[in-house]
């Protein structure tokens, strides 16, 4: 059995914090046999760190200080208690037109600054339905594949917020093609897109599936902690 531990993430995009987000038996904090990391808007990292949640930003710049309007700084995500970031997002590779050079600086810089990437790649609809899924991925993941240190979540971008997942087997089989391009076999590949309390037993009962990356279900608390109660029993 491999020793990769199930991560569960909650990725809240631009919304506020869950009502009862930190209350003492809130699901959003980690346990010692799985982690539970939260992704909140910038302006909430430092106060749900001081909460003692475990917690990642939704992107962070390489450059450690400069003129750079409105973004912020790896250094400073851990400085103020992050343990996590989101590299290369599909909502940030469409609204601000990252690119995988990019994203590639944001993961080593991240690795660098301490903090672990979550890497997020995955196909559109349009390449899915020609068949360039494999492609896509590959050309994603091409200039990180020998780093080691990272997560990589696969989100199909046709999954996120619609209601249409692929089927447990079927993101299995993806999984396990992106591990074979990995150099680290050990590393965690999670699944995003339309996970919730629903289906998440069947996609983590797969052995390629070594967590989620949940956003609409992770901000309804009760949802929440009913994949994170699947993912500890799985
Ligand atoms: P949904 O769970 O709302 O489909 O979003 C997934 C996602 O983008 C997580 O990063």
């Amino acid at each position: 059995m491999p020793n990769r531990k199930k991560f569960i993430g909650a990725n809240w995009k631009m919304n506020a914090a869950p009502v009862g987000w930190d209350a003492s038996d809130s699901p959003y904090f980690s346990m010692s046999n799985i982690d539970v990391v939260v992704f909140p808007t910038s302006i909430d990292l430092r106060m749900c760190t001081q909460k003692k949640l475990s917690v990642g930003a939704q992107y962070g710049r390489p450059e450690t200080a400069g003129a750079f309007t409105g973004d912020i700084a790896m250094q400073e995500i851990r400085a103020v208690g992050c343990t996590h970031v989101l590299c290369g997002h599909s909502e940030r590779r469409q609204h601000h037109e990252e690119s995988d050079e990019m994203i590639s600086k944001q993961v080593i810089s991240a690795l660098q600054c301490g903090l672990i990437p979550l890497l997020c790649i995955g196909e559109n609809a349009d390449q899915r339905e020609m068949g360039e899924t494999k492609e896509v991925l590959a050309q994603q993941l091409l200039a990180v594949s020998n780093v080691e240190g990272m997560i990589v979540a696969y989100e199909p971008v046709w999954a996120i917020g619609t209601g249409k997942t692929p089927t447990a087997p079927e993101a299995n089989e993806t999984h396990a093609f992106i591990r074979s391009l990995l150099k680290d076999k050990n590393t965690r590949i999670l699944y995003g897109g339309s996970m919730n309390s629903a289906n998440a037993a069947e996609f983590l009962a797969q052995p390629e599936i070594d967590g989620g990356l949940i956003g609409g279900a992770s901000l309804k608390p009760e949802e929440f902690r009913k994949i994170v109660d699947v993912a500890r029993a799985s």
